[in-house]
């Protein structure tokens, strides 16, 4: 998709903030430093809608991110790094039970994982919240320009066993870098956005 109009419509700290909007939404999710920013900002065509590279860990808050006057994206803040307070991560899980449970318009969990490396228990963890909610799952295995070819088809096996995938997720090599995948995203999050 093109994307003309972008706008961030709210940082949501709770549900009180989200914002009352009848458009789909999809969840992008992943571990902190995993390259989130980068993969909206490819997926928007945008050098700085999303942050690239800030502190990590500093804001527990829900962006909410209105594109084309028609879809939502709802960015997550990465999880998973060193140093979060017990009281951080309970908020951080309520925030998501929130969401997952209350949250009408929600269409599908993008979860983004680094092409490189063996998903954490973390990742695992949120598939399974997707799961129990019955949200469909998308899976973009990012930074895959840093993936010999001849290591391609491990990787991906590797993601693939450790997030127990199923026939009806998606699992979509990609990158930032070199817009791998792309259009393969796009055409999933709007077949489950059905816009
Ligand atoms: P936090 O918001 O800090 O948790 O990080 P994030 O998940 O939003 O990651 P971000 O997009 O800020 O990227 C983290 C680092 O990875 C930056 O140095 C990016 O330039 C780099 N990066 C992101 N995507 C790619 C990619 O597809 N390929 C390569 N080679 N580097 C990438
Ligand atoms: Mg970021």
């Amino acid at each position: 998709m093109q994307i003309q109009e972008a706008e961030l419509l709210i940082s949501a700290p709770g549900k009180e903030q989200w914002p009352d909007t009848p458009y789909p939404e999809i969840v992008l999710a992943g571990r902190s430093n995993v390259g989130k920013s980068s993969l909206i900002n490819a997926l928007c065509g945008r050098k700085k809608l999303a942050y690239v590279g800030n502190t990590p860990g500093k804001t527990r808050l829900l962006n909410f991110f209105l594109l084309n006057r028609k879809l939502v994206f709802v960015d997550v803040p990465g999880y998973g790094y060193a140093n979060i307070s017990k009281q951080q991560l309970l908020r951080f899980g309520e925030m998501m039970e929130d969401y997952f449970h209350e949250r009408k318009q929600k269409k599908a969990l993008l979860l983004i994982v680094d092409g490189r490396h063996k998903p954490t228990d973390d990742d695992v963890t949120m598939l399974e919240f997707a799961r129990y909610f019955e949200l469909p799952i998308i899976i973009a295995a990012t930074k895959m320009d840093k993936v010999k070819a001849s290591q391609r088809q491990k990787q991906l096996k590797l993601i693939s066993e450790t997030l127990a995938l199923s026939e009806e997720d998606h699992l979509i090599p990609c990158s930032s870098a070199n817009k791998e995948g792309m259009d393969r995203l796009w055409e999933v999050i709007l077949h489950y956005a059905q816009i």
